[in-house]
């Protein structure tokens, strides 16, 4: 496979979309050919699935459920997005990917990370990020920083011990792939986190360049 896959992970209110925008910003001024998208959605197909995971109305949804329809939303971006564009040698920059299943349904839900790579294994189809950014924002911080505005969905409704499986679940798989994961205090400004986000991925992309011929 050839390109750069490089995906964002973290509780709510960790600054994750944020961060994507600045880093794809960043990356088009560089000249560099990118592809920014998100999870669950991305493609026609996701967004419908998202809304039925977002809708409010939706609190019958069992865990299982969930879990399916997360990853029937990757198998379509996966297949319409990801691997299309790595094939074309750009770089996919993605909010959210697996990682989220196995940390919000696995360890949050309590399906646990085997159920839920066992589920993911052909929606993936081999494709695997080779960066993920952890921005660690504990969840009592990450809400904290919310300002009323937002808009609430049915993920956002959950009871904080389920909040704080998420977190923790993270936390052992930034240690579980620690060769793929970047670990970030998101706890830090905005602009302190972009500049040492941007500064680990020129350093994976030139490390790539040979095989690449990125133009960094
Ligand atoms: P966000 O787009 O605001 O980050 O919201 C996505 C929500 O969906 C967030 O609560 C995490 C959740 N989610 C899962 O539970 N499992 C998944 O596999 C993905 C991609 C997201």
């Amino acid at each position: 496979m050839k390109g750069f896959f490089i995906s964002f992970e973290g509780v709510e209110g960790s600054g994750k979309s944020t961060q994507v925008g600045l880093l794809a910003s960043k990356m088009q001024e560089e000249g560099l050919n990118i592809v920014v998208t998100r999870e669950p959605g991305g493609t026609r197909i996701g967004e419908l699935i998202r809304n039925i995971t977002h809708g409010r109305e939706n609190v019958d949804l069992t865990a299982t459920t969930e879990a399916y329809l997360m990853s029937s939303a990757r198998a379509q971006l996966v297949r319409e997005i990801i691997r299309p564009a790595l094939k074309d040698n750009k770089i996919v920059i993605v909010d959210r990917f697996v990682d989220s299943s196995l940390a919000y349904q696995g360890y949050g839900r309590g399906l646990s990370e085997e159920t839920i790579w066992q589920l993911n294994k052909l929606a993936i189809d081999e494709v695997l990020p080779n960066l993920t950014i952890f921005l660690d924002v504990t969840p009592a911080l990450g809400f904290s920083r919310r300002n009323g505005t937002e808009k609430i969905d049915r993920l956002d409704l959950q009871q904080k011990d389920f909040y704080d499986r998420v977190y923790k679940g993270y936390k052992k798989l930034t240690v579980n792939f620690k060769d793929r994961y970047f670990v970030l205090d998101g706890s830090k400004s905005i602009a302190e986190v972009e500049k040492e986000i941007w500064d680990v991925v020129k350093s994976k992309i030139k490390m790539q360049n040979a095989k690449l011929q990125f133009k960094i």
